[in-house]
Order: structure tokens, then C-alpha cells, then sequence
């Protein structure tokens, strides 16, 4: 840790290091190839134009030697911040020991190692019963399959996603997602999709906001959820974020996540829970949604599970493993050094001392949401 540039004040305050002074964020030989280079689509380098050169807990260092605090974490990937020693070491573990880099889903001692783990780091009521699914490194390739999976088990098509939630870019991804910005030149998204108001008081569609508008809206979703004048084909799903993350770091209070659950549990509906940005240790607890007592049919990981590597999980109860062999696939869905570091990220997680405290989640949050609020999906 570079401990020179950083300034006791603030760090204090907010429980993060913050550094002072200007940095030049004018274009260089590498940030100009990359604009020349590289296509239109890219976003973040708008808004931070820095080439990163090395990287060290939440403090990088960009070629020119400026250092900056980190409020990215790679999209929610590093949870533990960048090149954590431990994790370092699982990567240099695997490889001197000659495990493969891929394996489809063949199993090794890596993977049987990682997932029973994984099993062990889920609430217990919930792996107690859940298989897991190894999908496409990407969390958008987590989220096709879990919605593949609803619909082929229940025999239905519709999903319910919700204002402000952001599940990915792939076709069926993004019909899922709020913001309209990406969805604005695309047609031909996935059918079927409807979208409900999630408990936001900023954009509360009742004009209430806070508690009042959280009861308004579970009122609202169960009203429409059972009116055969609604429009609305039965869902086979519902999915949302428990914290909405591109969304604008929103999360959804206890009572409207039991009440979620217990609508959908009466009307034979799956709850899909999208962890992929909230889950691995970011709120307090395992996944964001244990503040509500409850389990959801289907979780979503991805981010973070790879303790910084690519790896998308899904787990869900064994009653509605309705695959056929092959019926979901992904080249890449056995990364090893993946299983390794996700391995080993999911047990200092599980360190307690090591996950941040409700409080002191929500003193970060204005930094967090500072960096959010550069993010071109927000
Ligand atoms: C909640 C959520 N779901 C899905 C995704 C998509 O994951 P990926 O970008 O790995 O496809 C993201 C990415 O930010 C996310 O935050």
C-alpha cells in the first residue's frame, strides 16, 4: 500500500483512503493508440482517460506514476481490492501445481474444491437443497440461463423484471434491464418482459417514497400479479437485484423482499435473485438478500464469485433442475484458476471481521455512488 500519498482526515471519516491534488488526465502515447485503436463502444476510458500500470488493494498507479483511489473495484469484481496477496498466491498455487487452465465441465480437485465451498459460503437453508451451474464466464450468460430455466419449468414465458434494474447486455439480458439508454437502437429484445416499480423513492411512480412507497409498490405487484384485467400473462419468473446496483445503489428494504416472496411463492411464480454485482460479502452478509430471512428459487453469481477472475454460477433448488444434459453450455465455464482464487476469496469472506458492517457500508456508500455516477449505464 502506498501509505505517502494518502491522508489520514478523510480516510478516518469515511473508512477508505482519499488522496489530495491534481493529476494530469491529459492524453498520452497509450490512452491515444487506445482511442485510435479500439472501438466507439468503449466507456469507462471517457470518464477515467488513465492507462493503469500496477494496482495494490484499492490503490492504482497509472503509467505516468499517479496514484488514485480505487472506487470501481473492476465493476464489483475485486471485492478484496486488487492483487490481494492470498489470491495471488491460490493464482501461482494453481499453476505450479499443473492444473489445467479449462475444462468444459469436466470436475477436478479445483472445482470440487471450489464448489464445496461455494456450498458451504450459500445461507445453509438454501444449499442444503441447491445445485449449481456452472454457465459462461460473463453474468449476462448466468442470467439467460437462469431464465431458460424458469421458463422451460414452469412451462411459462413471461418474466417480470423491475424499474432501474440492470441484468446485462445480451439480447435477453438487456430486455430485462430499466435503463434506456443502451436499449434505445436495439429491437427484437426478448418478448415478454414486463416491468414493475422497484421500492426507490426517487423515482417512486406513487409520489410516496420511503416506507409508504415500498408498501405501495408490493401492494401494487401483488394487485397486478392476481388481476385477470392486467395485461400481464402469469410470469414464469421474477427477477430483480436485492441491491440495485447500475440502478444507483438501491437496496430493497426487508419487509418488501418477504413480501416479494411470499406473493410468488403463493402464485407458483420462481424469484430469481440477480447477486452479481450485491452478493460475495458487499452488504454486511454472504449475499445482500440474507437481510430478509428468505431464499429465492434461483441465485445469480458472477463478479466477485471468481475472487477477481471470470466465473458465472448459478444455484437454485434441486426441485426445479429441469436441464437436459448439454441444454446450457459454455466453452469457457471451467476456468480453473477461477475455481481457485473463487475458492479462496469466498473463505476470507467468510472471515467475519473481513465484511463490512451495515453502518459502515452506508458511510461509503457517497463515494461509491460518486464513482456509479461515472458509469455510462447509470
Ligand atoms: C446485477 C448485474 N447483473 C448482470 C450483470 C452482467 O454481468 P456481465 O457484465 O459480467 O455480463 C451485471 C454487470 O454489471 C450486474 O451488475
Amino acid at each position: 500500500m502506498h501509505e505517502d500519498k494518502i491522508l489520514d482526515s478523510e480516510s478516518q471519516t469515511l473508512g477508505v483512503p482519499s488522496m489530495q491534488g491534481l493529476r494530469n488526465l491529459g492524453p498520452d502515447a497509450v490512452i491515444t493508440r487506445q482511442a485510435e485503436q479500439e472501438s466507439e463502444v468503449r466507456s469507462y476510458p471517457r470518464r477515467i482517460p488513465i492507462a493503469i500500470e500496477r494496482a495494490d488493494g484499492v490503490i492504482i498507479t497509472d503509467t505516468r506514476g499517479q496514484q488514485y483511489v480505487d472506487c470501481l473495484a473492476g465493476a464489483g469484481t475485486l471485492s478484496l481490492g486488487y492483487n490481494h496477496p492470498e489470491i495471488n498466491q491460490a493464482i501461482t498455487d494453481s499453476l505450479a501445481s499443473g492444473v489445467p487452465y479449462q475444462t468444459l465441465d469436466l470436475t477436478t480437485p479445483t472445482k470440487d474444491h471450489f464448489v464445496q465451498t461455494l456450498l458451504g459460503f450459500l445461507p445453509s437453508h438454501f444449499s442444503e437443497n441447491a445445485r449449481i451451474q456452472f454457465c459462461g464466464p460473463s453474468g449476462a450468460d448466468a442470467v439467460e440461463a437462469a431464465i431458460k430455466l424458469a421458463k422451460q419449468t414452469t412451462g411459462r414465458n413471461t418474466i417480470v423484471a423491475f424499474h432501474g434494474g440492470y441484468h446485462g447486455m445480451t439480447n435477453g439480458a438487456m430486455s430485462l434491464t430499466g435503463n434506456l439508454g443502451t436499449k434505445e437502437r436495439r429491437t427484437g429484445l426478448m418478448a415478454d418482459v414486463h416491468f414493475l416499480p422497484y421500492p426507490y423513492s426517487y423515482r417512486c411512480p406513487f409520489g410516496l417514497g420511503g416506507e409508504a412507497g415500498a408498501w405501495q409498490s408490493i401492494r401494487y405487484i401483488e394487485h397486478i400479479l392476481n388481476d385477470v384485467e392486467c395485461g400481464i400473462q402469469k410470469p414464469a419468473a421474477i427477477i430483480l437485484e436485492p441491491i440495485q446496483g447500475e440502478g444507483g445503489v438501491i437496496p430493497a428494504p426487508a419487509f418488501w423482499l418477504q413480501e416479494l416472496r411470499r406473493i410468488t411463492r403463493d402464485l407458483g411464480i420462481l424469484l430469481i435473485f440477480d447477486e452479481i454485482q450485491c452478493g460475495i460479502g458487499k452488504s454486511g452478509s454472504h449475499f445482500a438478500y440474507e437481510i430478509a430471512g428468505i431464499q429465492p428459487d434461483i441465485l445469480v453469481m458472477s463478479k466477485a464469485v471468481g475472487g477477481g477472475l471470470p466465473m458465472s454460477v448459478l444455484a437454485f433448488s434441486k426441485d426445479i433442475d429441469s436441464w437436459r444434459p448439454g441444454e446450457h453450455t459454455g466453452t469457457f465455464r471451467g476456468n480453473q484458476l477461477a475455481m481457485a482464487t473463487g475458492a479462496k476469496a469466498s473463505k476470507l469472506f467468510s472471515v467475519t471481521a473481513l465484511l463490512p458492517t451495515p453502518e459502515k457500508w452506508v458511510s461509503a456508500l457517497p463515494v461509491i455512488c460518486l464513482s456509479c455516477k461515472n458509469d455510462t449505464h447509470v
